[in-house]
């Protein structure tokens, strides 16, 4: 069994990656009313990596005899100012989780619970790429700004970008 503390930040968790997915979501929603046909796919993808992150958490709690708790989803903003506001506020955003990731790891390495260690260091490496492709993504919309033509270039490469399930979640089916 998890101590009772880490447990329910799992169960926070579970709900801050819900929270991401639903933001992302909303993202993905103004984008496409927009125009912004593959950037509002980039966010959907994003949307649906975030479920998995959500489900191996709660997969892991179910695997440690723990129950998974759902709470109510927090409201999220509906719109943004552009699509580069978009990727400044994941950014940001990628960051605050990365913060609450190395807190469950600061738990787990406290209570001794090598398990739940091992299986945070997946969320650790995803953290680092979570942020680099935001990042990224700033960097892109920066280059075209105030270029018509290469936001629409921009935006027709990101219509490629296409969802892979998580590994944790391929290994586990
Ligand atoms: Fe679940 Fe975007 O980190």
């Amino acid at each position: 069994m998890l101590s009772q503390k880490l447990h329910d930040a799992i169960n926070a968790q579970i709900n801050a990656e819900l929270w991401s997915a639903y933001l992302y979501l909303s993202m993905s929603m103004d984008a496409e009313t927009k125009g912004y046909k593959g950037v509002a796919n980039w966010f959907f993808v994003q949307w649906q990596e975030e479920q998995d992150h959500a489900r191996i958490l709660m997969n892991y709690l179910n695997s440690r005899d723990c129950k998974v708790e759902l709470k109510p989803i927090d409201e999220v903003q509906t719109s943004w100012g552009s699509v580069l506001e978009m990727f400044q506020e994941t950014l940001k955003h990628e960051k605050v989780v990365t913060g609450l990731i190395n807190n469950l790891a600061a738990i787990a390495a406290e209570d001794r619970d090598f398990a739940s260690s091992n299986m945070l260091v997946w969320f650790i490496d995803e953290q680092i790429e979570e942020e680099e492709s935001a990042r990224d993504m700033i960097f892109a919309t920066e280059s075209v700004e105030g270029d018509k033509y290469g936001m629409y270039q921009l935006d027709k490469e990101l219509a490629t970008r296409v969802y892979t399930q998580a590994s944790p979640l391929a290994t586990a089916e």
